[in-house]
């Protein structure tokens, strides 16, 4: 699968890679209304990865429904609608909105999002609110609905729970992790919001070791994210437990790594003499 934000609406990339081979499209983030993002500059280089703060720019559900669904209704991939609110009642009516939209197979909800309503903390950091919008957006629809993490918590097995409990019938993890640079000739923030997510090579221990400890705490399955780069980052999110991958950052320095790790996987999985991924996943947890 793609990661949100990385793949644009996948129709960005149709001309670069196979596509309709992807076992899922999940496109950028939604909000009701279009949006601007963050001032510039909104992304930074750093060792083995990126800083974002892209502020989720966006069309808005009724371009999306419009103009992008239309189109995904002709895929064979599915395609997989990111939405993110700032009141539990935006994403409940996001999700009411798009259930039953042609073109629109599921639900990521990006829970990484300020609750204007009650301080600004992200719905994402504590169990009861991250529940909250999960029971809100499983009302409004009989699609799909994968939950999208935060990373940065104290405890996430507590808020993968929670989110299970909620009725999330997958869980993809992780987020970016919160992050800043500095421009030491300027004496200032590089990035324009001052803060922002890392995201790429340089996450995907704090990744792999996140899909680990809630793989072993939930039953629903487990979609690992963070730091993909090669067939063999994905490969050890599948054994330790994920039961499918999505691949973000490294899609800008290399627009074919979804296909090349699907296609790693699968000489991987004849090389080895190997039935279905399914039997690798989790294979390397102990006991
Ligand atoms: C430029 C950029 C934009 C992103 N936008 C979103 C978004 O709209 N919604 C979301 O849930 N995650 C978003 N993410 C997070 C990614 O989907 C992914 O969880 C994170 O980058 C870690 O994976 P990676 O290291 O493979 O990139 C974004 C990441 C980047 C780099």
């Amino acid at each position: 699968m793609t990661a949100s934000g990385t793949f644009g609406y996948g129709t960005e990339y149709e001309g670069l890679v196979d596509i309709q081979r992807l076992g899922a499209i999940v496109c950028k983030g939604i909000f009701m209304k279009p949006r601007e993002g963050n001032p510039q500059p909104r992304v930074a280089e750093t060792a083995s990865g990126m800083l974002n703060a892209i502020g989720l720019q966006g069309i808005g559900v009724e371009a999306l429904i419009k103009d992008k669904a239309p189109v995904w209704a002709e895929w064979k991939v599915p395609v997989i609608v990111n939405i993110a609110g700032e009141t539990v009642e935006e994403y409940a009516s996001l999700a009411r909105i798009l259930d039953g939209v042609p073109g629109v197979s599921g639900l990521e909800v990006n829970i990484s999002c300020p609750n204007v309503k009650s301080g600004g903390a992200e719905f994402g950091v504590r169990p009861e609110s991250a529940a909250e919008v999960t029971a809100a957006v499983r009302k409004m629809t009989s699609l799909p609905v994968l939950v999208k993490l935060t990373p940065n918590v104290t405890d996430i097995v507590s808020i993968a729970a929670a989110v299970a409990e909620a009725g999330a019938d997958a869980i993809t993890l992780i987020n970016t992790l919160k992050g800043m640079a500095i421009d030491i000739k300027k004496r200032k923030p590089v990035l324009g919001n001052v803060t922002g997510g890392l995201s790429g090579p340089a996450i995907k221990p704090v990744a792999l070791y996140m899909v680990y400890r809630v793989a072993g705490a939930v039953k629903i399955p487990v979609i690992g994210c963070g730091g993909i780069a090669t067939v063999y980052d994905a490969l050890e999110f599948i054994m330790a437990g994920a039961s499918a991958v999505e691949v973000g950052t490294s899609s800008f320095t290399n627009p074919r790594t979804t296909v090349e790790v699907l296609e790693g996987i699968e000489k991987f999985l004849a090389d080895q003499k190997v039935d279905g991924i399914t039997d690798l996943v989790g294979i390397a947890r102990p006991g």
